[in-house]
Parts: C-alpha cells; sequence; structure tokens
C-alpha cells in the first residue's frame, strides 16, 4: 500500500510559476464513488478518479469482498456492483494502507455485514484514533474490537444493525459517512448532527445512486433498507491538491498559475476565502456544475499577504489545508492565529506540532496551542525539516521552499503518493525548484 521506501526532496527558489494544468481527482469523492458503486446493483463508471495510493486502497479492498473492478484507462473505474447485501467474506485482512476515509467508512459498510473482518494500516494509520467511529457503530449494534481504540479493527459479522439517532461530538466528514453507510442495512431511521457542517459529498452521491435521504448543513437521515442504483460518476479536481499550487503562485513574485476543473463545494473552500482575507489574488473563472458538484479554474497571481486570526467555523471547511496554511502565514506580514483545531493532532501526523517544529527550523517563529498555533510571518531560512511520512506536510514545505534564501530538505516523502501521484514532476513544470534527494 503506502510506498515504504523513504524518499526525500530537495527543494529551492524555482522560477515564477506559470501555465495552465488539472488538479488531480478528488481523493474524498474518489473514495466514495468506488464504494458506493460496489454496494449497488448494476455497472457504474468513474472517470476522473485519482491513482492514489489511497483510493487505489479502497478498491483492493472492495476487490478482496468480492466485487469485480475494472481500470480500462488511467482515471477510469468500471464498478460492477455486488448490491447491498453481495459483499463476500474476505479471505485476508483488508489493507487500507495510509487511509483514514477508507477504514472509517469502511467500518460503516462492514459493521452490519453477516461475516466477519479486519481492517488494517499502516504505521501512521495505526495511531489514529478509531474510537470515534467504533462508539457509535456499536450503539447500532455492531461488535467491533480494536487495540485501544486504534487499528486494527476487527470486526464481527452480525445478523442485522438497528438505526441510531446520533450527535457527533466531534465534526468529522469521515464518522457521520461510516454511521449512513452503516444506516443503510440497519433496522429504522438513522440520523446524524453535527456540530459544524462538513462535507456533504456521502450524501450528495447516495442520492445520486437513488437512495431517498433527507440531508442539509450539520444534518443527515435515511432509512435502511434501500437499494442503490449504479450511476456513472465524474470525479472532480481536489481544491486540497490545487491548494498547493494556487499557495505557491501566491507567494513566488511574477507568478499566475491555472488550475482548471476544481471542485468548489463550500465545504471544502475555506482557505480560498482565508487567502482572500489575507490579500491573495486568486480568481473563480468558469464556475460550472459537473457530476452536481460545483467545479471552476482558479487563476492565481502573486500577492502579499498579511496575517489573520481564522474564525473558528471555518476550520471543518479547510481541514486538510492547514499544513500550507502555515506556509502562508509563514511568508505574510504579521501574524496568523489559528483557534478550534485540535483534530490537525490526529490527522497522518500531529499537523500542528510537524508545522510548527518545521517552520521553527526554516527560521520562522511560531506559538502552538493545544488546539492550533500562531505563526509570526518572517523570512524563511534554508534548512532539513521532516514530514513525518505526512504527504500534505511534505508538500506545504515544498512550498516553502520555493521562498527560502537556501536550500530546504524534506525527509520522509513517500507518501505523496497518496494523494498526489506526479506532484513533483508537476510542481517543477509550473517553475518549482524540487528533486529527488
Ligand atoms: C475526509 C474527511 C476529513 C478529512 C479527510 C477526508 C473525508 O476527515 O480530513 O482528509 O473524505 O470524509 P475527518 O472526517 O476526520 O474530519
Amino acid at each position: 500500500m503506502s510506498a515504504s521506501a523513504r524518499s526525500d526532496w530537495v527543494a529551492a527558489p524555482g522560477s515564477a510559476l506559470s501555465g495552465t494544468l488539472r488538479a488531480s481527482g478528488d481523493k474524498s469523492i474518489s473514495h466514495r464513488a468506488v464504494m458506493l458503486a460496489a454496494l449497488a446493483d448494476g455497472t457504474s463508471r468513474i472517470d476522473g478518479f485519482l491513482e492514489g495510493e489511497d483510493t487505489r486502497a479502497t478498491v483492493a479492498v472492495f476487490e478482496r469482498l468480492g466485487v469485480r473492478i475494472e481500470a480500462p484507462a488511467d482515471g477510469v473505474r468500471i464498478v460492477h456492483g455486488a448490491g447491498i447485501d453481495g459483499l463476500r467474506a474476505p479471505d485476508a485482512p483488508l489493507e487500507c494502507g495510509n487511509a483514514g476515509t477508507a477504514m472509517r467508512l469502511l467500518a460503516g459498510v462492514l459493521a452490519g455485514q453477516g461475516f466477519d473482518s479486519t481492517l488494517v494500516g499502516d504505521a501512521s494509520l495505526s495511531k489514529r484514533p478509531m474510537g470515534r467511529v467504533i462508539e457509535p457503530l456499536s450503539r447500532m449494534g455492531a461488535r467491533i474490537e480494536s487495540a485501544d481504540g486504534c487499528p486494527p479493527l476487527r470486526v464481527a459479522g452480525v445478523p442485522r444493525l438497528h438505526a441510531i439517532d446520533y450527535a457527533l461530538p466531534v465534526a468529522s466528514a469521515q464518522v457521520k459517512s461510516a454511521l449512513l453507510l452503516a444506516g443503510l442495512s440497519a433496522q429504522g431511521e438513522t440520523r446524524v448532527r453535527e456540530p459544524h457542517p462538513t462535507r456533504d459529498y456521502t450524501e450528495r452521491m447516495l442520492r445520486a445512486f437513488d437512495v431517498e435521504l433527507e440531508f442539509g448543513p450539520g444534518h443527515a437521515c435515511l432509512h435502511g433498507g434501500q437499494r442503490l442504483r449504479a450511476t456513472d460518476v465524474l470525479v472532480p479536481g481536489d481544491f486540497s491538491s490545487a491548494a498547493f499550487l494556487l499557495v505557491a503562485a501566491t507567494l513566488v513574485p511574477g507568478s499566475e498559475l491555472c488550475v482548471e476543473g476544481v471542485g468548489m463545494n463550500p465545504r471544502r473552500t475555506g482557505l480560498l476565502r482565508v487567502l482572500q482575507a489575507m490579500g491573495a489574488d486568486i480568481a473563480v473563472r468558469e464556475a460550472r456544475e459537473t457530476g452536481g458538484e460545483p467545479v471552476a479554474d482558479l487563476v492565481a497571481r502573486h500577492a502579499p499577504l498579511r496575517g489573520v486570526e481564522i474564525p473558528a467555523h471555518l476550520v471543518p471547511d479547510m481541514i486538510d489545508e492547514f499544513p500550507v496554511l502555515f506556509v502562508a502565514a509563514a511568508c505574510a506580514t504579521g501574524d496568523t492565529v489559528i483557534r478550534g483545531a485540535a483534530e490537525l493532532r490526529v490527522k497522518e501526523s500531529d499537523r500542528i506540532s510537524t508545522m510548527a517544529r518545521g517552520l521553527r527550523g526554516l527560521g520562522i517563529a511560531v506559538d502552538e496551542t493545544p488546539d492550533g498555533a500562531t505563526i509570526h510571518g518572517g523570512r524563511i531560512a534554508g534548512g532539513d525539516v521532516e514530514s513525518d511520512g505526512d504527504h500534505r506536510v511534505a508538500m506545504a514545505f515544498a512550498v516553502a521552499a520555493q521562498r527560502a534564501s537556501g536550500e530546504v530538505r524534506i525527509g520522509d516523502v513517500a507518501n505523496v503518493a497518496t494523494s498526489f501521484p506526479g506532484f513533483e514532476a508537476l510542481a517543477r513544470s509550473t517553475g518549482f525548484g524540487l528533486r529527488g534527494a
């Protein structure tokens, strides 16, 4: 699954960034498209599928569960759905690699099956909290054993789940989605409420697969016992991947870069609003809808940034963009204050401490708090940083290096392939100074 060989990058300022490119497929939507297509009756075609290690792990899991999935071309999957009751008992543990989304959503899919299964992950995923899905799924009648709330998860077969009405203690699209997927095979009405609205891809896509459900910002509800009908899915570009290129173009003088076909679901684009408040020049062009999701082309030009306080209500809308926001803040004039973002500590790495430590190593003052940080804008120096195997941290430091006064060596970058395969070559083609070490 996740690349095991360690590799490093050496990055330094290249040229002004320019060009027009396409963001790779959205990771969250690619995972869900495979899952729902696998559970549907009939054959679905997925276009724009992210060829990342995380999303390929999801495909491999469903193949092990007896679903036939063809890959006729890069970015395309044809999924021959097994139906909601058609998955087969796996003959080996189900390997989720680095993918938290795969493991948490699969826990929901597997919780109500009549067979036993085990979900395993890599070293990073094996440290991430799973109690947040185990607890509500257990209330629905699931039997899941873990290693102190962490993977592996041993899911025992049960005859039937029952629906619950659940208020999530932490805003999490993964937990919400796990419960909705479990709810599909539960008796009664499953209702989920969130403390802050999170990405609603599962809800939108369930509807596209002909499931009746009610949802709005912060809540969703469906009746068990429904069947899914196959449909084709067109996956938009991933805003989270585009974010690295947009921030880099903002930071490097003389840059103008266009990223086409970027998913613009408002639950994902909080960073755009924050960057614009910091003074960024990012234009939204050709706003349109593809496959039921808002999509646009984004054009970023260099602009000086000033520090801001991030409103806590925006945190879920930019939860994956904090590593690169730390970098934008480091290059801004004044201070940037982040609060209410304790979830960053349980991502692929503890993103508050990985980013704070790395930026300090490059001469930027950062004060850490339990749920955020204050970043004091300054001048980025050369030096060595560790990504702790975290794909988004690695790419964020590649962006930081484009404004550094010397070379930045970034350690342990192999996991970039989990979400943005080809980042290194693509970034270099726009003008990044970036190479393997
Ligand atoms: C995701 C939800 C978020 C996000 C993750 C993908 C999803 O996680 O950080 O990268 O696809 O539902 P949480 O649900 O833990 O906030």
